[in-house]
């Protein structure tokens, strides 16, 4: 099992690029079953949550070339709607392809994905919207067995959360369905845009991504595209948060800093010098950071849920208090455990968290128990006097491609072991 070793407070510097998002990755893999045709992503990152998509869409029949960044899938010979227990397993966002089964083949069956580390990650919205489309789910002892009888129609759908995951869910389904689709509180994320972008190149009729009412036309078929998917917002705010919790200064390349709104005013907030060139930014944090007064994560274009940990860890030792209020998962501390073991003062009350900034942290044998807690972890050990192991790999490389190169690139001295 391999681990990361962190020797800290090397001050980052130079230049890198942001790798792909993720959390446009995934929908779009899930989206590329619709037109039966060739899709090429550009910019896809390589990561064990791609993988998962990637298997379960050859699973389904799919051929899947992924090399150099660009990941070219042809759904031409999709010849299954019945995704494995083992595969829904292995992602927790493998939810996603049910409105593309249903979309393209009018009938699909997956098991109840598994909650996750950070909540329950229940799906009622998604299945409650699929239905107002025609969608008739039956619940067999935890393996659900959809199917459309009278075909998809579009319809006025009013989300009582603006959940990602049900919107993009919602899209995807509706883009082949009979009439109008109208989703109200809809999620706005930038993820949703470049979702509503790769429809619309396929041929879809997709308008409002980005805001709260999204209007979709049904039509009759989809053809083949190439896109190219957007940065990682939440990778480049990750990198952001280990240069300042080592005082140092990089310039990052190929993102959209439009998309890190809520982020940047924390970082300025905490003393940081952000300027914003096109699609770079030049990042030139101080030796010690002033504590962010007050973090709510909230649905975009608010704080986002994403960035919570990693930010934590950073303020762990500025010159402050930080009130954390974590409002969208149920239980997403769980790197905080690690980080009172490298010396943080953290008091954890249900969704509140309180930290008070320390002079120094120091390196110690940690283990990330989610995603977004792994990089919170690099980030502390960055920033932390002596050396810190992290183990937990398995968590990291879902949403990050190779960090440890990158963050060496930047004069960190990180190794996988
Ligand atoms: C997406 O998850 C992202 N994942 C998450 O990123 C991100 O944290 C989240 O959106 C919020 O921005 C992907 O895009 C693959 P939601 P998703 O549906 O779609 C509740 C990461 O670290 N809810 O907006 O699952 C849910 O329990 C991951 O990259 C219901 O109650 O998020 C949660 O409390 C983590 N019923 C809240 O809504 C439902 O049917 C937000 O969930 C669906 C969701």
């Amino acid at each position: 099992m391999s681990r990361l070793v962190i020797d800290g407070l090397k001050r980052l510097k130079g230049e890198t690029e942001v790798q792909g998002s993720k959390n446009s990755a995934l929908p779009i893999l899930a989206a590329t079953l619709l037109n039966g045709d060739e899709s090429i992503l550009h910019n896809c990152p390589d990561l064990s949550d791609v993988s998962g998509s990637v298997n379960i869409l050859r699973y389904l029949g799919c051929d899947v070339a992924f090399s150099g960044g660009t990941l070219v899938c042809n759904s031409k010979n999709l010849n299954k709607n019945h995704i494995p227990n083992s595969l829904m397993r292995e992602m927790r966002s493998s939810i996603i392809f049910l409105g593309a089964l249903l979309a393209r083949t009018g009938s699909a069956s997956m098991c109840f994905p598994g909650g996750c580390e950070i909540g329950p990650r229940p799906i009622d919205l998604h299945l409650k919207a699929l239905s107002e489309l025609g969608v008739v789910i039956n619940d067999d002892h935890g393996v659900f067995k959809c199917h459309v009888p009278d075909g998809l129609h579009g319809a006025k759908i009013a989300l009582s959360f603006p959940s990602v995951g049900a919107t993009e869910n919602v899209m995807i389904c509706a883009v082949l369905a009979e009439g109008t689709t109208v989703i109200t509180n809809a999620a706005r994320e930038p993820e949703i845009c470049d979702l509503a972008d790769y429809l619309n190149s396929c041929g879809a009729n997709v308008s409002g991504a980005g805001e709260g009412t999204i209007v979709i036309e049904g039509v009759q078929s989809l053809k083949g595209t190439s896109h190219t998917i957007i940065p990682d917002r939440i990778a480049a705010a990750t990198l952001l948060a280990g240069c300042a919790a080592t005082g140092g200064r990089i310039k990052l390349n190929k993102l959209i800093p439009s998309h890190l709104g809520g982020v940047l005013s924390v970082f300025e907030e905490s003393g940081c010098d952000v300027s914003v060139r096109g699609s770079s930014i030049v990042f030139d944090s101080p030796h010690r950071l002033t504590a962010p007064k007050i973090i709510r994560t909230m649905p975009y274009p608010g704080f986002p849920t994403d960035a919570q940990a990693p930010i934590m860890a950073m303020a762990a030792k500025s010159k402050g208090t930080t009130l954390f209020v974590e409002n969208i998962f149920e239980n997403r501390y769980l790197h905080v455990g690690g980080l009172l073991r490298m010396g943080a003062n953290i008091k954890v009350e249900g969704r509140v968290a309180v930290s008070q900034g320390v002079e120094c942290l120091h390196g110690a044998e940690v283990e990330a128990m989610d995603l977004r807690g792994a990089a919170a972890l690099i980030v502390a050990g960055l920033g932390a006097e002596g050396r810190t192991t992290l183990d937990g790999l398995k968590y990291l490389d879902r949403g990050y491609e190779k960090i440890e190169v990158t963050l060496s690139s930047l004069g960190a001295d990180v190794k996988r072991v």
